[in-house]
């Protein structure tokens, strides 16, 4: 197996915590913030690009760099206050997929829930009930995510990171028979 780079950004640390998670678990990985990713991405079998969502996609610095990221093989993975799964998760991925520079090729995606800064919980906290923000159900889901991530989420991610060097393994056999039979 070849070389992961890992790349986050990340202001609180969770996504710094999931990306160092992933990059454990290769064993030959480089783990770095997204600023002092190398320009040339050629050297890595795989690159794992991490971001917080922030407007329903990818935090602004993800956003600047995700053009450069070319040629590819790439894993998405975020976190964020809304529920993993739910429909502003998923399309936060097609957003940041979007962003994408040309000839990448998405191999798997994570996401987990994570902690959100209390400076921003405090500024929210009167929001009015109609305001995305506001309401019982948004507090709710705040305090949901104040636990995140937790052990079981970096378990998750580890195994996450397992399935898809399975994934590259079964796609490389895949694709040296088929040409064989070519
Ligand atoms: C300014 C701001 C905007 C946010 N916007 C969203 C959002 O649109 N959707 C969401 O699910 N979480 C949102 N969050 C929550 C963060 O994405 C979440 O807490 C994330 O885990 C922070 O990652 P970090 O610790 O790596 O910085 C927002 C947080 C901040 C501070």
């Amino acid at each position: 197996m070849g070389k992961w780079g890992v790349f986050y950004s990340s202001v609180t640390g969770n996504t710094k915590m999931i990306a160092e998670k992933i990059a454990a678990t290769v064993g030959e990985a480089e783990v770095l913030p997204v600023e002092e990713m190398p320009e040339d991405l050629s050297a890595y079998e795989v690159v794992a690009l991490g971001y917080w969502l922030r407007l329903g996609g990818p935090d602004p610095k993800m956003m600047q760099y995700l053009p450069r990221v070319k040629h590819a093989t790439v894993i998405l993975f975020e976190t964020h206050g809304t529920d993993p799964g739910s429909e502003h998760a998923v399309t936060a991925y097609a957003r940041a997929a979007y962003l994408m520079g040309e000839g990448c090729q998405i191999l798997g995606t994570f996401g987990c829930q994570g902690r959100i800064n209390p400076a921003l919980l405090e500024k929210r906290k009167d929001a009015a009930p109609d305001d995305p923000h506001g309401g019982a159900e948004a507090k709710e889901r705040w305090q949901r995510a104040a636990s995140h991530p937790d052990e079981n989420d970096l378990a998750a991610a580890a195994e996450f990171t397992a399935q898809m060097q399975r994934k590259l393994l079964l796609h490389r056999k895949y694709m040296e028979r088929k040409e064989k039979h070519l």
